[in-house]
């Protein structure tokens, strides 16, 4: 087996190696948040995810959860401006899950906001929110627009039921369409996790 390149020793205190922050304001900062909570675990998922039962009422919960993520924003922001770095300003945001449309969509745009807050916002930036067909509605698609969301990534895996079902999807698939229309109705840009979207269908990067 080839050996690894050798690279800088992981500082023990959680800083970055110098040579990551002498050159870290010609890098690119894409930011991307984990919001690990779901209504029900699908059987096929492999991302670090938990339901409300699996929390047991300990830990992040669904209510404090953008505060804490704002907090480690400044943990971040400290790290990245050891010894008087200049971080660039965000390029895209993306956030992922779990399901980040079970926070309310308020939550989401105060960490978006946040984020810009601290480090500002590159021309064009693209913010980006996973979510749950069932979890989006006009409302919420015109609050994350407002918010400065760009586009919403749908996760659906089948139109037909008793797939959906076997997947332990609890979607109806009736709810892809009508999410859709919702985000881009607020002007949101949709792009989609199925596997139907990889065969080029119409709702599918949708943009
Ligand atoms: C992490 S989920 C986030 C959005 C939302 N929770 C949902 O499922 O609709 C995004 C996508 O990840 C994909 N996914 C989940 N488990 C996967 C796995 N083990 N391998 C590949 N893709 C997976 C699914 O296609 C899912 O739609
Ligand atoms: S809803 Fe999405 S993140 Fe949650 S378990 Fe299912 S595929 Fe994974």
């Amino acid at each position: 087996m080839p050996a690894l390149p050798t690279g800088d020793p992981v500082p023990a205190n959680g800083a970055l190696p110098s040579s990551a922050l002498t050159t870290i304001a010609d890098t690119e900062f894409a930011l991307y948040l984990h919001v690990p909570f779901c209504r029900v675990r699908c059987g096929y998922c492999d991302f670090n995810t938990y339901t409300k039962p699996e929390l047991g009422g300990h830990g992040a919960t669904i209510d404090t959860f953008a505060d804490a993520a704002i907090a480690e924003m400044d943990v971040a922001q400290a790290v990245l401006t050891a010894g008087g770095a200049t971080p660039p300003s965000v390029s895209t945001i993306f956030i992922g899950g779990g399901t980040p449309t079970m926070l309310p969509a308020a939550d989401l745009v105060r960490m978006v906001a946040a984020a810009r807050e601290r480090w500002g916002f590159a021309d064009n930036i693209e913010i980006t929110t996973e979510a749950n067909p069932d979890t989006i509605t006009p409302e919420v698609a015109a609050e994350l627009a407002a918010g400065g969301f760009t586009r919403v990534s749908l996760g659906m895996q089948s139109a037909v039921p008793s797939v959906l079902a076997t997947l332990e999807r609890t979607h109806n698939p009736a709810n892809v369409a009508t999410a859709l229309r919702a985000c881009r109705a607020a002007g949101l840009a949709v792009s989609s996790t199925s596997s139907m979207a990889r065969q080029g269908r119409p709702w599918g990067n949708g943009g």
